[in-house]
């Protein structure tokens, strides 16, 4: 694990504590329809209060691009966070300059401000100097409580940490040590299912993965192009063919690398991807030339499920079907249910991230069952890249 001071470290009474959020949650109408990322954040920000820190809570939202888009706004926020923590929420028009001096001058131990989107000036995204240096001003402490944008190099989740005192949050450290637990230092076997519609973008992915993990189980529309390049016909299914040599070159390292890749045995085919549509199970090489590969097969999910029970960690990136549109969700769920009932049990530890799958695993109903799901998007499919963080690095 990488090693970085936390919070209980930090003397924070009295203190001006900049504290690194990933607010950047769904919002439709100004109004949060998730607030799972505030409320994972939350427990950070009480612990704060209750030991006299004075909060101020730095975050971007969308990407602005160094312009004030209003659309982009943080405000809207502040009520979600207030109702969050308990505590009335102070907010500044802008994250530097006289507006956010004001503000933060006017807090008390015990209190929290919320600035203004950070990318609305140039200088987060571009980790400048002197923006660094006007947040910096504003704070004793720096506390990064973002693992989710921990993949950026920005002003305010890597350049702070080289100017202050600098600690994780609650949430940063529970998804390193969950994320630690899971494939730096795992209980083996650890099986890994990636899935999703393309390699081209899980490619790094699944070059690390190969050499860590004992099963690698390739689903989604990603399968396809694994399933063409042992020359299967995938009909008219999503399938990456200019990639081929590539999925085989991933299945060659998983052969020296002793790890064994499941592909799907049998499949759900349709001849559209529409809700409703009359579906046909075959194996995974009898697709017919007119059908499309929309979900794995009843047999492919006895077998995972048998490896998942051979199996002490497991990681999962990604659906295995097209599970947005029914039925074609139904290998995701029953895999994710199956997946949940043995965690619960204590024989496995689950870690799972990236939008679509928790999303999968929200509308499985499953999700607090796993052992860890990360908030995460992109930091979260770094991390199983094997890359190391900028923001995490910064805090070492
Ligand atoms: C996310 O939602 O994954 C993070 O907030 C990072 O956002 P970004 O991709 O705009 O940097």
């Amino acid at each position: 694990m990488p090693k970085f001071k936390t919070l209980g470290e930090a003397d924070v009474q009295g203190k001006r504590v900049l504290v690194r959020a990933d607010l950047n949650v769904p919002v439709k109408d100004g109004k949060v329809t998730d607030a799972t990322r505030i409320e994972r954040f939350a427990p950070t920000v009480k612990e704060l209060l209750t030991r006299g820190a004075r909060v101020i809570v730095l975050s971007h939202f969308d990407r602005p691009k160094g312009k004030r888009v209003p659309e982009m706004s943080l405000k809207p926020i502040a009520a979600a966070l207030s109702k969050a923590v308990g505590a009335e929420v102070a907010f500044a028009d802008d994250c530097i300059g006289p507006q956010a001096e004001s503000v933060v001058d006017a807090l008390k131990p015990g209190q929290v401000a919320l600035l203004e989107n950070l990318r609305y000036h140039n200088g987060e995204e571009a980790n400048d100097k002197a923006f660094v240096a006007a947040l910096a001003k504003l704070g004793d402490i720096y506390v990064n409580d973002a693992f989710s944008a921990a993949h950026r190099a920005h002003a305010s989740t890597e350049g702070l940490a080289h100017v202050l005192p600098a600690f994780a949050g609650r949430q940063m450290q529970a998804e390193l040590e969950a994320l630690t637990a899971a494939l730096e230092h795992p209980k083996t076997p650890v099986m890994a299912i990636v899935g999703g519609s393309k390699i081209s973008t899980k490619l790094d992915v699944l070059n690390n993965l190969v050499r860590k993990v004992q099963f690698l189980v390739i689903g989604g529309g990603m399968a396809n192009t694994f399933l063409n390049a042992q020359g299967i016909d995938v009909g008219k299914s999503l399938c990456e063919r200019d990639l081929a040599d590539t999925a085989r070159e991933i299945l060659a390292t998983a052969q020296v690398s002793g790890c064994e890749v499941l592909l799907p045995v049998d499949v759900v085919l349709a001849n559209a991807l529409k809700e409703g549509v009359e579906t046909h199970e075959r194996l995974a090489d009898a697709v017919p030339p007119d059908m499309m590969i929309l979900d794995v097969g009843p047999d492919t999910v006895q077998l995972l499920r048998d490896r998942i029970d051979a199996c002490k960690t497991l990681l999962w990136n990604g659906p295995l079907g097209a599970f947005e549109i029914t039925p074609f969700h139904k290998a995701t769920f029953e895999i994710a249910h199956h997946v949940a009932k043995v965690s619960k049990a204590g024989a496995l530890v689950s870690v799972a991230g990236g939008g679509d799958t928790v999303a999968a695993l929200n509308a499985a109903g499953v999700a607090d069952d796993l052992t860890y799901v990360s908030t995460a998007g992109g930091a979260f499919l770094e991390w199983m890249e094997g890359k190391e963080l900028p923001g995490v690095k910064a805090l070492g």
